[in-house]
């Protein structure tokens, strides 16, 4: 797993917006919103390219154009909050979903939903913000590879990761993950510490 941290002032403005218990619904959404932002136009960074020949208003060049199709996996609930800054940065974006709940008592991912579409050499971005114990997102990554998606093509997308998580995903050696903050641990119920609480009970209300 190749591993990517965000950094910056507004990167550490806008979670410790989202850490902070006193912030209201509203808040939480339109912060995790603007912090998926940075994260997701990271992820866009090695997205493949080709050259296109036009003429600017003076002059004439070869520039770059995206060429690889991308797709967007929100695994639900919590990473729907991430849809909105992935289709305004990028709109020809496809999106899919992967829905999956962890049993509380277990911490085992219990997965419900998939569907998304199936391109060929697309890019595939996962959007979830806590990547705690690892397990939904290593079942996430499974289920792309299970439907012939290559590990390179994958990377996953958290605001808030727990070492235990990261550790979890290693043995992606070619997929990428990209996050905000690598967090100290999971306490005993399997939360992040210090972490932003249940993001999808904050996001959903
Ligand atoms: C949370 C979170 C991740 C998962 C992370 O979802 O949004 O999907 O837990 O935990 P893990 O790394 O230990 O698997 P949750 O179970 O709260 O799903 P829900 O929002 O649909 O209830």
């Amino acid at each position: 797993m190749k591993l990517k941290i965000l950094e910056g002032a507004l990167k550490e403005e806008l979670l410790t917006t989202l850490r902070n218990r006193e912030t209201s619904p509203k808040e939480f959404r339109e912060n995790l919103e603007r912090l998926g932002t940075l994260l997701i136009s990271e992820a866009l960074k090695d997205v493949k390219t080709r050259t296109v020949n036009l003429k600017t208003p003076v002059s004439e060049g070869n520039f770059r154009k995206i060429s690889q199709e991308v797709v967007f996996i929100a695994i639900l609930r919590a990473g729907l909050s991430l849809i909105p800054p992935a289709v305004n940065l990028y709109p020809k974006g496809r999106i899919g979903f992967i829905g999956t709940y962890r049993n509380e008592r277990t911490l085992e991912p219990v997965n419900y939903y998939v569907k998304f579409p199936k391109v060929e050499g697309a890019k595939y971005i996962i959007l979830d913000p806590m990547l705690a114990t690892g397990g939904t997102a290593e079942q996430s990554i499974e289920i792309l590879m299970e439907n012939g998606i290559r590990e390179e093509n994958i990377t996953f997308v958290s605001v808030v990761s727990a070492p235990e998580g990261i550790e979890r995903l290693r043995r992606f050696k070619e997929a990428t993950l990209i996050t905000a903050s690598v967090d100290e641990r999971l306490n005993d119920y399997g939360y992040i510490v210090p972490g932003l609480g249940d993001a999808g009970d904050r996001f959903c209300g």
